[in-house]
């Protein structure tokens, strides 16, 4: 049995990008390893959400990964901001992480280009807390998508870094991971290779999305003028939904469009509604679960405070540790 840890920001509904790279593998460990998945409040402040918008968001992410079939009786599963002893390993760890390796960071480097007037200094440790979140409870695995790749060689190289400083083997390494094969990248319908909540308004499906909007979302996704003669290579739009189509459809449909791609006789209308009417077949039973799970406030309450006990027992161990190994002593 393994430690796995994981987490999702808290800015509101998740995509169909957070279900594959992520809370699917979540509902797949949570019966044979020691699970501990979180919403990442803390996190979601680099973005400077109002006080209005922060408890829904964090509610919303919470229903959501319920809806999905995270059991918080197998799991523990918390709100970060309700274990205070992470920002305590955040604060350790800032003290060995340096400034130039900071900068380098690609999501940083992003950030920088996407809100150039709040280069604030949570962005710039973002990865520290994220480091902090998986070690704290000792974790080894850490199920992302390909885009936390980075992110998660940093949190080696702090715990690499702490044990090494203090002639210790006390944090394992964790490494990313995904059941299947490679880390997976979910990609939007607007023709960038991801789904993501800060892209442009058609990129993200949510799993929220009613059946209007949905089939809207895709017959407006971004294609070409179509194939001309066989074999022509695919846009990166195209290639897109070919992709959504891998994950979402049968085998066989997805061959039956991709035989009607190499020999130019596709027409993308149609691609297009069977690939909606199979996102609507998938997120239905999600989204009937989501309204049920978002009107049970005591059960949200229970699932919080089960979870928020549970954490915080594993993470004060930790930090009590830590202390002891970073030489604090009682007096
Ligand atoms: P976040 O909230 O952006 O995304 C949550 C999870 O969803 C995955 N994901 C995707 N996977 C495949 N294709 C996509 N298009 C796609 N979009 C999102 C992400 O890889 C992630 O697994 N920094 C993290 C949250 C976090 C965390 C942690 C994760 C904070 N602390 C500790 C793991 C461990 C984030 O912003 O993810």
């Amino acid at each position: 049995m393994e430690t796995v840890v994981s987490g999702i920001r808290s800015t509101g509904n998740l995509h169909l990008g957070n279900y594959f790279g992520a809370i699917k593998n979540f509902v797949k460990m949570q019966h044979e390893h020691r699970c501990y998945f979180f919403i990442a409040d803390y996190h979601s402040l680099t973005t400077h959400p109002t006080p209005e918008d922060l408890h829904n968001n964090v509610r919303q992410v919470m229903v959501e990964y319920l809806a999905a079939g995270i059991d918080p009786e197998a799991a523990t599963l918390y709100i970060q901001s309700d274990v205070p002893e992470v920002t305590e390993l955040y604060l350790l760890l800032n003290m060995n992480a340096y400034k130039g390796e900071l900068e380098r960071c690609t999501s940083f480097k992003e950030k920088i280009r996407k809100q150039p007037d709040n280069v604030n200094a949570g962005l710039l440790t973002y990865p520290v807390l994220m480091a902090a979140d998986i070690i704290i409870h000792k974790a080894s695995k850490v199920p992302v998508g390909k885009d936390q790749e980075q992110h998660l060689e940093m949190a080696r190289t702090f715990a690499n870094r702490f044990n090494r400083l203090y002639k210790t083997d006390y944090f394992p390494e964790p490494f990313a991971f995904n059941f299947e094969a490679d880390l997976i990248k979910i990609p939007g319908l607007d023709g960038a290779t991801k789904m993501g909540k800060s892209e442009s308004e058609g990129n993200a499906v949510f799993l929220a999305d009613d059946p209007g909007v949905l089939r809207k979302k895709v017959m407006r996704a971004v294609t070409d003028s179509g194939p001309t003669q066989p074999g022509e290579p695919k846009s990166q739009g195209v290639e897109n939904l070919f992709n959504l189509m891998k994950v979402l459809s049968t085998p066989d449909t997805l061959q039956h469009f991709r035989e009607a791609y190499d020999n130019a006789t596709i027409r993308y209308g149609d691609l297009k509604k069977q690939l909606a009417e199979d996102m609507i077949a998938f997120t239905a039973p999600l989204r009937e679960k989501i309204l049920e799970i978002s009107a049970d406030k005591d059960y949200l309450r229970r699932v919080a405070s089960m979870g928020a006990e549970k954490a915080r027992e594993s993470a004060s161990k930790t930090i009590k540790e830590v202390r002891e190994i970073i030489g604090f002593k009682p007096f």
